[in-house]
């Protein structure tokens, strides 16, 4: 009765293909789809569990997923399913809060999903980060690093018993057995993102465009039911082919750096650390390129200037992505080039760059330009 068209089989279909190519498709969950399958008709005399399960069009319903008891950071005591996914369009991302290398960049790059997809959150799409390390993360803690980054309404952070969140990463098809055993800092990269009701299910990657993701959220995964804006294509912008410093700046570092005032566009959109705009003048080379490869062990340390910017940037400490140097380099020559074009070397940038643009972007991004809304 719900979904179940011609209609939705085949943007189920098309999804399938989508994602294979684009993301790290859900073995799991995506494999079972079956797109082809015909559409069941529900036999006449059912059990409580069949009627379930043909209400709710899928097989990842109640039966599947368990209604695992979880802590939000409020200390709110909520369940997984009925609770959490049942019937909505969900982000779901498993973090500690002690990691330093692809947990921040998950929460950063969520968070920017969040201010596109605006008042929506809360609404009609939900997010969850629930801890893989409930021993550490309590509610409070929790709750203190959801402040850190400034994550507004429709988003809980959440803490259970370790052995039920890991069957929850089982269930969702973000459990490798062997990377992701024990409280193993090498954790899978782990965020999906659904709808419970359609059953359609994909994985998701922290790399990923943030527009791309808050579309397949706001969208996709809605059936489109709300019309897209009527945007011709040939009004687009043409595209550049990046070089890989800025390929690897777009993917790992954007979600927290902007390079210059008209990145980000006033959204607040990339507003967790500096903006990287004249970084390559004012920093030392060998400092600059040790840094982007292990920022952690800097600030271990206390290399004076990576303490400094730790305190002043709230505490929220760069993350180590493993950068190597080559790959450091390229960034960093992309840093270069991008200042040299928005800064023609021949009038130097003024001095005391060193006000904290991100504070004026956190504070104002409903302000200055109003929040902009993947349709
Ligand atoms: C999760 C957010 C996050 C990500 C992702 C991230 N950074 Fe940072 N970065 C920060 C924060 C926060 C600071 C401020 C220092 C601190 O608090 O440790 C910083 C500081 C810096 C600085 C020092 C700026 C200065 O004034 O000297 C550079 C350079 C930098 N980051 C480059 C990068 C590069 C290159 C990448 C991608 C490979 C990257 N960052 C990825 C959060 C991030």
């Amino acid at each position: 009765m719900k979904l179940n068209t011609p209609r939705s089989r085949a943007l189920g279909m098309h999804l399938v293909l989508v994602l294979v190519t684009c993301l790290l498709a859900s073995r799991l969950l995506v494999a079972n789809q079956a797109p082809s399958a015909p559409v069941p008709t529900p036999e006449p005399a059912l059990t409580p569990t069949q009627a379930a399960i043909a209400d709710s069009a899928t097989p990842w319903g109640g039966d599947y997923f368990p209604n695992t008891l979880l802590t939000d950071q409020d200390g709110k005591q909520v369940h997984f399913f009925d609770d959490l996914i049942k019937g909505k369009v969900v982000v779901i991302n498993f973090i500690f809060t002690s990691c330093s290398d692809s947990c921040p960049l998950e929460t950063a790059r969520l968070r920017q999903v969040q201010k596109l997809l605006g008042d929506r959150v809360g609404k009609d799409i939900f997010f969850y980060s629930i801890s893989i390390d409930p021993l550490s993360d309590t509610p409070a803690v929790l709750k203190a690093y959801s402040q850190r980054f400034q994550v507004g309404p429709g988003w809980q952070f959440l803490t259970g018993e370790f052995a039920d969140v890991t069957e929850l990463r089982q269930k969702l098809g973000l459990f490798i057995e062997g990377v992701d055993n024990g409280r193993n800092k090498d954790h899978n990269l782990s965020l999906i993102v659904g709808n419970q009701q359609t059953g359609r299910w994909m994985k998701a990657s922290p790399f990923e465009n943030p527009w791309i993701l808050a579309d397949q959220l706001a969208n996709t995964l809605q059936n489109w039911k709300q019309p897209s804006i009527g945007e011709s294509y040939a009004n687009a912008p043409e595209i550049r082919p990046p070089s890989n410093g800025e390929e690897l700046f777009r993917t790992r570092c954007a979600s927290c750096h902007s390079l210059g005032p008209l990145d980000g566009q006033g959204i607040g959109l990339r507003s967790i650390g500096p903006d990287l705009i004249g970084v390559t003048r004012q920093r030392d080379p060998a400092w600059l390129s040790r840094w982007i490869r292990e920022p952690d062990r800097m600030l271990a340390e206390k290399d004076p200037i990576a303490v400094e910017m730790f305190e002043r940037f709230d505490r929220i400490s760069m993350p180590n992505l493993r950068m190597d140097e080559k790959s450091a380099q390229s960034i960093i020559d992309f840093l270069q080039e991008e200042t040299d074009r928005q800064h023609p070397p021949v009038s130097p940038l003024a001095a005391g760059n060193e006000e904290p643009e991100h504070h004026h972007a956190i504070a104002g991004p409903g302000s200055s330009q109003g929040q902009t809304q993947v349709q």
